[in-house]
């Protein structure tokens, strides 16, 4: 298994791409089974997720060409509406697959996702939509059997809201006999890019990036061509990376618009944010000062950004106090980085961060792909070596981060097949 090894204590400087959303391209590539069509979407980031789902789109008859950058996917006949146990499990985000089965074929077996080291991550929300659509839905030995000869419009209102959740009941319903209304909707950046590559596909979708989504079903949808929209949380990590270490960076590529939330505190820590259409500056010279947060759904302060800006308060000025309310079990990070020298106190959904002048290198692991993400920013503002191990996770979820890093001065290796690391 591969590591990272940073030595820390160089500042950031340059210019860095950011590549495609990982989050958007997921839900794309499934739209892709709603039509016998070929889905063509561009700047699709080069991620070991992307791949995965690729993988089980091929196995159910999905033919992929891929060139650099893009890939045109055609589901011309779906032969095998089924998600098995082994592609479920190495990624949850396969049970995007399951709206756009029942919808397409009638019928759909997926694998209920199981147990993530984030939280428990249930899937009822999924299934109650479609359950309101008409499916009739059982699980059989670990397996999500769905049946509806055709979906019908439906008013769903969503007891909490879910990313995924919003968008497997949107593809489900854009082939659907009647309107959908989906209330206390995800308002994710991600579910608008979805809404606006089904729509392209000729479907009826309004509202999103509001909390009611409004599907009226079509008969069938065709083929498009779509540009997968930037990666905000890539994004949001290196700015996170360039407040953290100092520098001055350039990102190119990306969209201000989808990150306000972040920006204010980053710049409420004192790092120097300038914005232009389709690029960011970002400028530190100073030890950041701390900054409180609370992650919560859109557009309020990502939990996809919660462990990049803890490493931040490590190396403060003064103490913060961040509270997770999506994931339960999101701290994972803090004690990796109490073992570089942070001083954290966890309690229930709360950390409070007392910010300390230098973290000290370490060998520490990765646990889930955020999480390794704030190891990455923790060794690039430690004193001397860390060697983070389980990078796997950040593959999965960032485009060849430790090139980009190292174009950006700093000095990070991959090692591969590092001893002890499994
Ligand atoms: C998506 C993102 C992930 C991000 C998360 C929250 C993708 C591929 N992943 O994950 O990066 O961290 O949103 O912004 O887009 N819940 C239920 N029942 C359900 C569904 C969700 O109780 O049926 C709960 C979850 O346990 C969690 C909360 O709702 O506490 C939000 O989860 P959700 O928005 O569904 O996360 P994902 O879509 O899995």
């Amino acid at each position: 298994m591969d590591s990272l090894l940073i030595v820390g204590g160089r500042s950031l400087q340059g210019t860095v791409p950011i590549s495609g959303a990982k989050n958007a391209a997921l839900p794309l590539a499934c739209a892709a089974l709603l039509t016998a069509d070929p889905l063509r979407l561009s700047n699709l980031p080069a991620l070991r997720d992307v791949s995965t789902l690729i993988d089980l789109l091929g196995r159910m008859g999905v033919v992929a060409q891929r060139e650099a950058g893009t890939v045109t996917l055609q589901a011309a006949q779906v032969s095998e509406p089924f998600a098995d146990y082994e592609m479920v499990k190495t990624m949850r985000a396969s049970i995007l697959v399951l709206g756009p089965l029942i919808a397409r074929c009638g019928h759909a077996r997926v694998s209920l996702p199981g147990g993530c080291a984030i939280g428990q991550r249930p899937v009822d929300l999924h299934i109650k939509g479609l359950v309101a659509m008409g499916a009739r839905i059982e699980v059989n030995h670990g397996y999500i059997e769905a049946h509806a000869e055709r979906l019908r419009g439906a008013r769903i209102v969503m007891d909490m809201v879910t990313v995924t959740g919003t968008e497997n009941l949107m593809m489900a319903a854009t082939l659907a006999e009647g309107t959908t209304l989906l209330e206390n909707a995800a308002r994710e950046p991600e579910v608008v890019d979805l809404a606006l590559c089904l729509n392209a596909m000729g479907a009826r979708v309004s509202g999103a990036g509001t909390d009611v989504i409004t599907i009226e079903g079509v008969s069938a949808l065709h083929g498009a061509d779509h540009r997968i929209m930037p990666d905000r949380i890539e994004t949001g990590t290196f700015l996170a990376a360039v407040a953290a270490t100092g520098g001055d960076v350039r990102l190119d590529g990306t969209d201000a618009g989808s990150l306000d939330a972040v920006i204010d505190k980053l710049r409420e820590s004192g790092a120097h944010i300038e914005i232009g259409t389709g690029w960011m500056r970002v400028a530190a010279s100073n030890r950041p000062l701390a900054v409180n947060f609370r992650t919560a759904p859109y557009p309020a302060f990502p939990t996809d950004m919660q462990a990049q800006l803890m490493t931040l308060d490590c190396i403060a000025r003064g103490t913060a106090v961040i509270a997770e309310t999506i994931f339960e079990n999101r701290f994972m990070h803090a004690l990796e980085l109490r073992r570089m020298g942070a001083e954290i106190e966890l309690s229930g959904n709360t950390a409070v961060v007392r910010g300390v002048p230098q973290l000290q290198g370490a060998r520490v692991m990765a646990t889930d792909l955020r999480a390794s993400a704030s190891l990455v920013i923790a060794g690039l503002i430690a004193e001397g070596e860390t060697l983070i191990d389980r990078i796997y996770h950040l593959d999965r979820g960032y485009e060849s981060i430790e090139t980009k890093l190292c174009n950006l001065g700093a000095d990070v290796r991959r090692v591969r097949g590092a001893a002890g690391s499994a």
